[in-house]
């Protein structure tokens, strides 16, 4: 199944760059690399700009270090996000009850309505729940992540009622569909700790139109910002 369809707009823009890296992909692909090798030396592997997302998630973590509250990330598809946050909150707060929240019903992208992309069909970015279970415990992960496996467009509030206490110091909005962001940014905004930030990853951006969408609606005077040197995630709020 496709993620999604490449457009003319902000998913043209490093079009240039992607018959070198499908060449270098097939090149790795022939080759008899071992996974301890991959996961020891991942940084000679890695395409940059995936590196670059790593170290855009990391920059952002580092803005939130002093803020109180947990961190959520509403689509969590194989744990790539969720479980770098856990690893960071390993490295960097080793005796803070700080907890990495992730958000899927595992399911992938929801039908589309007339606000969103149609470059980006339905079922796209399903992953396996119990694989990235194994995957957390596996790396005893367990006591820093929790994933909830529902839709947010119907249990989130529900949800937060079973535990009103919880606050977040970070919520990466990771599933631009326009009914999902409708239904988490009023639930969490009001659960972020000013200070905070919200970080949206596909802010102004043609696969993602959901998410403009809803902040120009839902937080028309908030102050989008950018960090410039990453192309995903591409935005983030301050909770003032
Ligand atoms: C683009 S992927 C997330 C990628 C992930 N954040 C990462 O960095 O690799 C979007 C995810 O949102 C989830 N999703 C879409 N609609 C949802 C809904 N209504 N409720 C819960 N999860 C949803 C999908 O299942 C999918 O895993």
């Amino acid at each position: 199944m496709e993620k999604h369809i490449n457009g003319t707009l902000e998913s043209a823009k490093f079009k240039s760059r992607r018959e070198d890296f499908y060449e270098y992909r097939g090149f790795l692909e022939n080759q008899e690399i071992s996974i301890s090798d991959f996961l020891e030396h991942f940084t000679a592997y890695v395409g940059h700009m995936s590196l670059n997302r790593v170290l855009t998630l990391y920059e952002l973590y580092k803005m939130t270090k002093d803020v109180a509250g947990h961190i959520a990330e509403i689509g969590v598809y194989k744990g790539a996000g969720t479980i770098l946050f856990a690893k960071l909150v390993r490295i960097f707060e080793s005796e803070s009850l700080t907890q990495i929240h992730g958000f899927d019903w595992f399911q992938g992208t929801g039908k589309g309505g007339e606000n969103d992309s149609e470059l980006v069909p339905e079922g796209g970015y399903q992953s396996d729940y119990n694989f990235l279970m194994d995957l957390i415990s596996k790396q005893k992960l367990e006591h820093i992540i929790r994933i909830h496996n529902f839709d947010v467009t119907k249990e989130l509030s529900q949800f937060f009622e079973q535990y009103k206490h919880l606050q977040f110091k970070m919520v990466f909005m990771d599933a631009g569909m326009y009914e999902v962001m409708q239904a988490c940014i009023p639930l969490f905004w009001e659960r972020l700790t000013p200070g905070g930030i919200m970080v949206f990853d596909q802010f102004n951006h043609e696969l993602g139109p959901g998410e403009t969408l809803s902040v120009r609606e839902l937080l028309p005077n908030a102050k989008v910002k950018t960090i410039p040197n990453s192309w995903m995630p591409n935005a983030y709020i301050i909770k003032e």
